[in-house]
């Protein structure tokens, strides 16, 4: 693949390698957020049909980027911790331990803290050289018969490390517990496989790898929480919710599939579509091709970031759209701060890691800029 930059509407002058933070918008993504606001100008031409139509082709564009062949488990959710709290209201094992990461994002923690039934088993990162490694066997060790769920993202936020989930589950498959993975830092720009993986959740926000705008997001449940009871009850995830004249004809039935998990008001005329012309652009590049681009992107990058005192996690453990590096120990935090604003590069600070995330809009230009502002706050 050839860089993406003419699709989007990006500054050359700052090299945005923060696609960790939010993604910036397609033009086409764009052009469908002001189609969808213009529509409003004649709200009788908006039929009970359109309240349901994108949602469809939202969640057939999804299960494609997840390779699932059931559209009908996957749902919109307006956050991360929206489509948690689903998970944590329905999983069967009422009691026990959660296992967690260290420094894992609060949408994927909050929501398991706030039932006193559950106790968080947070796993901390070993200090070993194979940091990677190690973690990954610190959580496979912690799985036993208590572990009610592993709720884990596929990579770290902060850092990119990446989470061995085909183990992990074959380990909660021995012990009853479930797996509910935070897709948000990886899906769309990573391989996944939910045929593969088979997890209990996959729950994404989609502002970031998934290219859309904030707000939307979806969430995979598989059939470990076919009979479960939503954390809202709306009109819409009620069975025969087509038929508007028959709104108040109360049902006791839910829709089909997981979609009883689904957001009220998730018809949004604007995100939606936004949403849509997004997912279409990811399945047409395909995350295996995106993930091939960053990783033909960043390999010069490596060693010569290493060749200057920073650590960066093995490759094993590692990926190319989101990975960390360790700043040495004679170099400040302030100096890196001083110089990433010097050479206009954006990236973020998360943990004791410099967060580097790019993506298919990035070239070595960019890539350049940053080796060159690490290598001012080197020689500071
Ligand atoms: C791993 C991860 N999960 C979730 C989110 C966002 O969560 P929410 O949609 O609940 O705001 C982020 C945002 O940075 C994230 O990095």
């Amino acid at each position: 693949m050839k860089c993406q930059r003419d699709k989007f509407n990006l500054q050359r002058k700052v090299a945005y390698l923060n696609c960790a933070y939010m993604s910036p918008l397609l033009k086409k993504v764009e052009k469908a957020g002001i189609k969808g606001m213009k529509a409003k100008r004649k709200p009788f031409h908006i039929k009970p049909e359109h309240f349901f139509k994108d949602g469809d082709s939202a969640r057939i564009h999804f299960s494609k980027i997840i390779d699932s062949d059931e559209p009908d488990r996957s749902v919109l959710i307006p956050s991360v911790s929206y489509g948690i709290a689903n998970a944590v209201k329905n999983l069967p094992k009422k009691k026990g331990s959660i296992i967690l990461v260290n420094g894992q994002f609060p949408s994927n923690v909050y929501p398991w803290l706030s039932e006193k039934n559950y106790k968080a088993n947070i796993i901390e990162a070993p200090k070993a050289k194979n940091r990677g490694e190690a973690w990954n066997n610190k959580i496979l060790d912690a799985i036993d018969q208590e572990t009610a769920a592993v709720a884990i993202g596929n990579v770290h936020w902060a850092d990119g490390t990446l989470f061995s989930l085909d183990e992990i589950r074959q380990k909660t498959r021995k012990h009853d517990a479930a797996l509910v993975i935070d897709g948000t830092q990886s899906v769309g720009a990573l391989p996944f496989s939910v045929r593969d993986t088979d997890p209990d959740a996959l729950v994404c926000a989609g502002y970031k790898w998934l290219m859309g705008p904030y707000s939307i997001g979806m969430a995979y449940y598989g059939s470990m929480f076919d009979q479960g009871t939503p954390i809202e009850e709306n009109w819409i995830n009620r069975l025969g919710a087509e038929d508007f004249g028959g709104l108040v004809n109360y049902q006791s039935e839910y829709q089909r599939g997981s979609l009883r998990y689904e957001v009220g008001e998730h018809s949004n005329f604007i995100l939606l579509p936004m949403f849509n012309a997004a997912l279409k652009q990811i399945l047409r590049w395909s995350p295996d091709e995106i993930q091939s681009y960053c990783t033909e992107l960043i390999s010069p990058v490596i060693p010569e970031l290493m060749s200057l005192g920073y650590s960066i996690e093995n490759e094993a453990y590692r990926v190319s759209h989101l990975f960390g590096i360790r700043i040495p120990k004679n170099v400040s935090n302030e100096d890196i701060q001083k110089q990433l604003k010097i050479h206009k590069v954006n990236v973020s600070m998360r943990g004791d890691a410099i967060r580097i995330s790019p993506n298919v809009y990035n070239d070595q230009k960019d890539t350049g800029k940053l080796v060159r502002a690490l290598k001012s706050a080197i020689s500071k």
